[in-house]
């Protein structure tokens, strides 16, 4: 509901970090598609409400929604993220580093899914996943997320409609047809307690039992 989403949009505004890292990325050239400020506000509260120790977020842009990552983490407390692009992940360490989360953050360069195999095969787990790369890749990268789960771990995924796209039945493009087996998974899958928030462009909650 779109008068809804703007009423809350008056109510918090954005502090000087979070623009800083949206007009960067604007300034940078880069696809001005941040998370919506209440759902970034929304990852603080889930990493702070969780005690997440260890975030790996799937799709780093231009940092705006890591800044929102780190931000709930406690002392000690560590964010990976993955992005293909070397020059999208330098403008993202550029943004956090400039809202005081440079040493917490490590940038993983190159296609998630090697990433993610790579993650697998040392080892690696997470207590929070942010998922929010190329929509094609997002049943994997759920699948990845459990595997990489430690017991409780809460995974968010950005944009489950798809600019609508999802919703419409006429509609039937690989990532469309990838959102929706994501968000049929999320939804069934026994392994998860899920649920989906329906304003802006959907957002995906599940925690791993
Ligand atoms: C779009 C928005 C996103 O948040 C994203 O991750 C990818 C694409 C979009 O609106 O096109
Ligand atoms: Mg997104």
């Amino acid at each position: 509901m779109k008068e809804a989403e703007a009423y809350i949009e008056q109510l918090w505004q954005d502090d000087e970090d979070l623009r800083r890292a949206k007009e960067g990325t604007k300034e940078a050239g880069m696809p001005e598609i941040e998370i919506a400020a209440p759902y970034g506000r929304l990852l603080t509260l889930l990493v702070r409400m969780s005690g997440a120790k260890a975030i790996l977020e799937i799709g780093a842009l231009g940092g705006y929604s890591g800044i929102c990552l780190a931000r709930g983490l406690a002392d000690g407390g560590t964010l990976t993220s993955l992005e293909l692009k070397e020059a999208y992940a330098e403008v993202a360490r550029r943004h956090l580093t400039q809202a005081g989360y440079g040493e917490r953050v490590t940038y993983q360069l190159g296609d998630a899914r090697e990433s993610l195999a790579a993650l697998e095969r040392e080892g690696k787990r997470y207590d929070f996943f942010f998922i929010d790369a190329d929509k094609e890749g997002y049943l994997y990268y759920l699948d990845m997320a459990i595997r990489l789960a430690r017991p409780g771990a809460v995974i968010v995924a950005d944009n489950t409609f798809l600019r609508g796209r999802v919703l419409n039945p006429a509609k039937e493009g690989p990532a469309v047809q990838a959102v929706r087996a994501f968000n049929e998974r999320l939804a069934t899958d026994e392994r998860l307690d899920s649920t989906m928030l329906p304003s802006y462009d959907g957002l995906a909650i599940a925690r791993v039992k």
